[in-house]
């Protein structure tokens, strides 16, 4: 049985960067992961770019039961502090849009950073191994023939089984008794049936557009699939929405009061289908035209059925029948309850000794880079703190 100061569970983005940490202050740490390679979700981040944190992380921009938890995390870790880091290894960045710092190589440079860091640390790993049962006794945590006084719960959540997620921070919570948010998917696609199966003949087209989901709109591209609505809009409404919930589209943002109705005044020859298309793709006017049942043009159609016109399409309402599930969501939502956690050190208040953080715990970041940054900042909490 070989000793520690320090197990941390899961070899993930923010399981390294708590692990860096508390080895850089002395402590000796372990880290296991059933992967045989590490921070598999880093190296598929950001279509292969790693979209590593996003200039405008603020509280607001995370879900949690508790939204006040991630705050003093955040404030003590703050992006530009994980950017000195990627400059300091040399790593060339560039903000995409809205905040998002990219890598302009590879993710993998993110990942050899991590590891970089892990052993200036001394850290130790045990990769491809499964964690097995985990005893809890004379003030050590028992695993995998190691032991150590403190245990770090980073082992994420189960959205994309097929990279190594699963559900292990949730049984663990449950076994040492500390509360669980019901997990569910989100950043996912959202699943169209019944009157809006038809827009699935539009798949392959995206605009930007306005999506809500009760009062949170996010202003992004939307996209059509085969299977229903995906797109950076619809993926950030995804997290707000819930089943049996409607998602409100506006097609035409950008679009003045009473639009419509000028355009009949200045082009009353003019097919609907050909006022749309000006800012929206042909396929998308034709489709909205047609549900519009207004197909002829403007000049022979009623100012009443302009205006109504309108206001659907600044409020087009959908009702997805369902997600994409784990299987496609690029986080979970829920995990291990804020309430059973210190937030100045992710320890678990019951249980002296454990730790949880990154996804694994109720805080989920928007689209853009502010997953990531929950994850350092979480762990960097912890690291200090171990
Ligand atoms: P993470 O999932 O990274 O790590 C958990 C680790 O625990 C894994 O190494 C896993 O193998 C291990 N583990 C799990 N179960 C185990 C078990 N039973 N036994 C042992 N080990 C176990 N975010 C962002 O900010 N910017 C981006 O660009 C992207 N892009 C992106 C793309 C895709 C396709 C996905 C799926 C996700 C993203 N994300 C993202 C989200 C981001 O990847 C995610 O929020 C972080 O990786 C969470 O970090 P954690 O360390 O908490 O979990």
């Amino acid at each position: 049985m070989s000793g520690f100061d320090v197990i941390v569970l899961g070899a993930g983005a923010a399981g390294l960067f708590c692990a860096a940490t508390a080895g850089q202050r002395g402590r000796r740490v372990l880290v296991l992961d059933h992967n045989s390679e590490v921070g598999r979700k880093i190296l598929i981040s950001g279509g292969g770019r790693c979209n590593f944190t996003n200039l405008h992380t603020a509280p607001d921009r995370f879900l949690s039961v508790n939204p006040h938890f991630a705050k003093s995390a955040l404030a003590r870790y703050s992006p530009r502090d994980f950017l000195a880091l990627v400059e300091a290894h040399q790593i060339a960045w560039h903000e995409k849009t809205l905040g998002q710092l990219f890598c302009d190589g590879s993710a993998r440079q993110v990942v050899d950073l991590l590891l970089a860091e892990c052993a200036k640390g001394a850290v130790e790993f045990r990769l491809g191994q499964a964690a097995g049962p985990i005893e809890h006794r004379d003030g050590q945590f028992h695993l995998a023939g190691a032991c150590a006084p403190a245990l770090v719960i980073a082992t994420g959540g189960p959205s994309i089984p097929k990279l190594g997620a699963s559900g292990l921070a949730y049984d663990l919570a449950r076994q040492f008794g500390l509360k669980v948010v019901e997990p569910r998917p989100a950043l996912v696609p959202l699943t169209l049936g019944g009157d809006d199966v038809l827009f699935r003949e539009l798949s392959g087209v995206a605009a930007p557009v306005e999506a809500r989901a009760g009062k949170t709109k996010f202003r992004e591209a939307a996209l059509f699939t085969h299977r229903g609505l995906s797109g950076p809009a619809i993926l950030q409404v995804s997290s707000y929405w819930k089943r049996g919930d409607e998602v409100g589209i506006n097609f035409l943002p950008d679009a003045a009061q009473g639009w419509l109705l000028a355009a009949k005044r200045t082009q009353p020859r003019k097919a609907m289908r050909a006022v749309l298309g000006e800012p929206l793709p042909d396929r998308l006017a034709l489709a909205l035209a047609e549900r519009l049942g207004l197909a002829g043009d403007l000049g022979n159609m009623s100012d009443k059925a302009l205006a109504s016109a309108e206001a659907r399409l600044a409020d087009w309402r959908f009702r997805p029948n369902g997600s994409e599930g784990f299987a496609k969501a690029e986080v979970t939502a829920g995990g291990i309850s804020t309430a059973e956690l210190s937030s100045q050190s992710m320890e678990a208040r019951k249980v002296p000794g454990l730790y949880a953080i990154g996804e694994a715990v109720d805080v989920t970041g928007w689209l853009g880079g502010y997953n990531f940054q929950w994850a350092w900042a979480s762990a960097r909490a912890a690291g200090m703190a171990l």
